[in-house]
């Protein structure tokens, strides 16, 4: 394997003399590399791109860049390190930004950014603030990029895509299971007009289209060792779309106190000082680009994904279960009810929810 993975490094234009090729931790998405160079030469990061879920992928390697680039004038002109407060993509050597090997599996490489630390789970109020502060500079560094980028997730976080989706799985009833989720499909048909009205504002332009980076987990934030962040990596996700999605889908998994899918309901809620420290931490940074009409959805945005992913495991469950992964045949439905306990939670908190954006927009 190492002597395989050694020969796809050497399709890279690396500096240095590559002394081993060792896995990097266990990412969900794509498999992932450490290219360790004799002496000084600096590492790298050897990933091979999962082409199941991104296509196609010279598309994504190609929106990566364009937001990389642009990164690095911002952080050069700020008087910043380029080679560590930005991405630096290593092309391969006939210049392209990926190699396709033998397999047709696509490889890309960048630099490994040393002395940094990361973190696993955002569980306390110092965290939520140092990742609100890290997707709030990120989408703040890229306002003012206007270039569009590929859609390489069409229907991502599109609601009136999903209820495309929502009503032929419901008008087939493949598996007959609608009838026992009776109740479950009228929390989705209660909430859909606000849903879409939030949405059609987004067709519309009146919340603008900027570039949202869609993979907001707070390891994918590289921090300093003073604790200050430093660089936002895995850029397979970056989208044109609202960044309201990016502070939504970060508030659906950072606040909620159980597990996505939590048999024991009582341990479902929305920690509101989670929401409040990561508000403060986005704001401080992205509350001097967005518009009064982003700030005046940002709480609601947190709705929105959470209903999105509730319509999703309730439809998915209604659809035989061929999307997500389960470990029971109720485990979509359990899923649906613990989402669906997390919204909830937000419903009873959405004033408070505001509050604090206005109080930290102010
Ligand atoms: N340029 C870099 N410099 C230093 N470390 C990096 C760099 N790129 C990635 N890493 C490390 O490798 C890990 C996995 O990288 P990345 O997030 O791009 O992969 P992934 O497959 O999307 O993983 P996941 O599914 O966990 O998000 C990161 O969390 C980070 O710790
Ligand atoms: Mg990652």
């Amino acid at each position: 394997m190492s002597i395989e993975l050694t020969a796809i490094a050497r399709n890279f234009r690396l500096e240095g003399q590559v002394e081993e090729v060792k896995p990097l931790g266990e990412g969900f998405i794509n498999d992932t590399f450490i290219i360790k160079t004799v002496g000084d030469s600096p590492n790298y990061i050897l990933q091979r791109k999962n082409k199941n879920i991104f296509s196609p992928i010279p598309a994504m390697m190609d929106n990566i860049q364009k937001v990389c680039l642009h990164i690095k004038k911002k952080v050069e002109q700020a008087g910043g390190d380029p080679l560590r407060e930005a991405m630096t993509i290593i092309p391969a050597n006939d210049g392209k930004l990926y190699f396709l090997d033998e397999e047709d599996e696509y490889w890309a490489v960048c630099l490994f950014i040393n002395d940094t630390i990361a973190y696993d789970a955002a569980e306390t109020p110092e965290l939520a603030y140092a990742g609100g502060k890290g997707i709030g500079k990120f989408q703040s560094l890229v306002a003012d990029l206007n270039e569009p980028l590929v859609n390489i997730l069409p229907g991502f976080h599109d609601i009136r895509y999903r209820f495309k989706q929502w009503d032929a799985v419901l008008s087939k009833d493949p598996v007959g299971r609608k009838a026992q989720v009776a109740e479950e499909i009228a929390w989705i048909e209660d909430r859909k007009e606000e849903m879409l009205n939030f949405w059609k504002m987004v067709e519309d332009g009146i919340i603008p289209t900027r570039i949202s980076h869609n993979d907001t987990k707070i390891n994918n934030i590289l921090f300093d060792k003073k604790g200050d962040v430093l660089c936002v990596i895995d850029l397979d996700t970056v989208l044109s779309s609202t960044v309201l999605n990016d502070f939504g889908d970060a508030m659906r998994f950072y606040t909620n106190t159980g597990l996505e899918d939590d048999e024991n309901l009582d341990n479902v809620s929305m920690n509101l000082e989670i929401y409040k420290a990561f508000a403060k931490g986005y704001l401080e940074e992205a509350g001097s680009f967005l518009t009064e009409k982003e700030l005046e959805y940002l709480a609601f945005s947190a709705k929105y994904i959470t209903y999105e992913q509730v319509l999703r495991f309730l439809m998915d469950y209604i659809d035989g279960d061929n999307y997500y992964k389960t470990k029971s045949p109720e485990h979509n439905l359990i899923r649906t009810r613990a989402q669906y306990k997390l919204l909830q939670s937000m419903e009873e908190q959405y004033g408070q929810m505001q509050q604090a954006i206005t109080e930290f927009a102010g």
